[in-house]
């Protein structure tokens, strides 16, 4: 789980908002720290305009959902703020609204890490929407950025690994052909942004922007 610090600092990469409502995705939601942060944020008046917030939250595990139900629905006693939280596997439900019209206008994630098998039935059902990994957290981005409307935002924490070698050149192209790297944050040490969970691996938080152009992003050399 992400800790609340992390949440924070990733909730404050998003660019401030005039939009009116805000769709916010949160794949592998847990038991809500981004969409919690994401709030804050907003709750705060820290440059988000909206009138109302609409969240879509996926989780698998039973007691997370009930834990995040519960902390969304404290939020929704004091703001104008609506969610749907889904049980379905995220990678299968987003996949079937790929032909959809996009939705999200900003998404916030903190995915799975998992090794997707060369003849998994995620692996299969990713490569019929074009989408081409080896890890979970690459496919979570990769769908959430096919959810979401141009101009759209998307902060999320993933491990640096996508960065070079072929395995994920796939994933790197599809990125780059969609959206924009606005920001990439690396974390001084290797083991901090998790002390608590023995995470040792290491992690970057990117920002990009959905149909955005890539400029340069802060001299990081992005192997493509
Ligand atoms: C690394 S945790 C992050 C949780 C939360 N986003 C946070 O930042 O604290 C990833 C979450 O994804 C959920 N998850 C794993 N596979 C999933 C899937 N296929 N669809 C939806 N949720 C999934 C896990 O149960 C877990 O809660």
């Amino acid at each position: 789980m992400t800790p609340a610090p992390v949440a924070r600092f990733m909730a404050s990469l998003f660019p401030p908002s005039t939009l009116e409502t805000c769709a916010l995705l949160d794949p592998g939601a847990g038991v809500g720290a981004l969409s919690c942060a994401f709030l804050d944020r907003w709750a705060g008046g820290n440059g988000f305009g909206f009138r109302k917030v609409e969240i879509e939250a996926y989780e698998i595990d039973a007691t997370l959902r009930e834990h995040l139900s519960a902390t969304l629905g404290s939020y929704a006693e004091h703001l104008p703020v609506s969610w749907r939280i889904s049980s379905d596997d995220f990678i299968e439900a987003a996949a079937l609204q790929s032909m959809a019209p996009r939705r999200f206008t900003h998404a916030i994630l903190n995915p799975p890490y998992k090794k997707i098998n060369s003849l998994s039935a995620h692996r299969l059902i990713l490569r019929q929407v074009g989408i081409e990994t080896v890890n979970l957290y690459a496919a979570f981005a990769a769908l959430a950025l096919s959810l979401m409307k141009t101009g759209g935002q998307m902060v999320a924490i993933i491990p640096r690994s996508f960065c070079n070698g072929p395995y994920y050149r796939p994933f790197r192209e599809f990125l780059l052909r969609r959206a924009a790297l606005r920001h990439m944050h690396l974390f001084a040490s290797r083991n901090k942004a998790f002390k608590d969970d023995d995470v040792l691996q290491e992690n970057i938080i990117i920002h990009i922007e959905c149909g955005g152009r890539s400029g340069t992003c802060d001299g990081f050399a992005f192997n493509r």
